[in-house]
């Protein structure tokens, strides 16, 4: 079963905090998706492995440390992943970044697949998939299995909030990937929001509401 890491910082906290009033404006808003998302980059890239280089310094040579391998790629889901990619570029700017489109068909609930670019060396690559939201689970599993079907093989999926519903279905559809997840929330309403959440994240970040 896939590792769940649900991150507990005050930081954090206090930032979901502020994003879940429906008084937040849309810049305030759209800051946040981008702070909240460095900060579990922060947690979501604590195990990655490192080399060590030699280095000189303006005294002396020493050994220093530097991520191994080949550099990570982030994807956001869009439209709302794209302010959380924003703050991981603030931390990772050489990450590259691929894309995929989707939007939850608002009846079925079922996601509907519109773009995805990817860079050209995706399948060497590490994958953050990012999506403020995990709520059905049904766009982060569509996200994983078209990743997969592209020969990607290393993926972590990180997201601001989350519906057990959704944490479920990730893990039996993707036992091999790691959900970094800012706060576990109560469940879903009848509509697929998740309770008590934050609304709809594309619409709060756009103001197209
Ligand atoms: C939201 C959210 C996720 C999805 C989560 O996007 O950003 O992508 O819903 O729901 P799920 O776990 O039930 O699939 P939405 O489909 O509203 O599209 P948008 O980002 O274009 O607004
Ligand atoms: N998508 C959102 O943006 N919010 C939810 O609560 C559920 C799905």
């Amino acid at each position: 079963m896939s590792e769940v890491i649900i991150m507990d910082h005050p930081l954090i906290h206090h930032k979901l905090g502020i994003m879940r009033r429906k008084t937040t404006s849309t810049k305030e808003f759209r800051d946040l998706v981008t702070e909240v998302a460095m900060l579990i980059c922060y947690e979501a890239t604590r195990n990655l492995p490192l080399t060590e280089i030699e280095v000189e310094t303006p005294l002396t040579k020493t050994m220093a440390k530097e991520i191994e391998g080949k550099k990570l790629c982030i994807v956001p889901i869009l439209r709302a992943g794209l302010h959380m990619a924003d703050g991981i570029l603030n931390l990772i700017p050489n990450a590259k970044v691929g894309h995929i489109g989707l939007y939850r068909n608002e009846e079925t609930l079922e996601p509907v697949e519109y773009f995805c670019k990817l860079p050209s060396d995706a399948a060497d690559r590490e994958m953050f998939v990012v999506d403020p939201m995990l709520a059905t689970g049904g766009s982060a599993v569509a996200a994983i299995d078209l990743l997969k079907k592209r020969g990607i093989k290393k993926i972590r999926f990180l997201c601001l909030i989350a519906a057990p519903e959704g944490v479920e279905r990730l893990q039996k559809a993707h036992p091999d990937v790691s959900i970094y997840i800012g706060n576990l929330d109560d469940r879903l309403n009848e509509n697929g929001y998740i309770l008590p959440g934050l609304g709809d994240a594309g619409d709060r970040i756009y103001g197209t509401k």
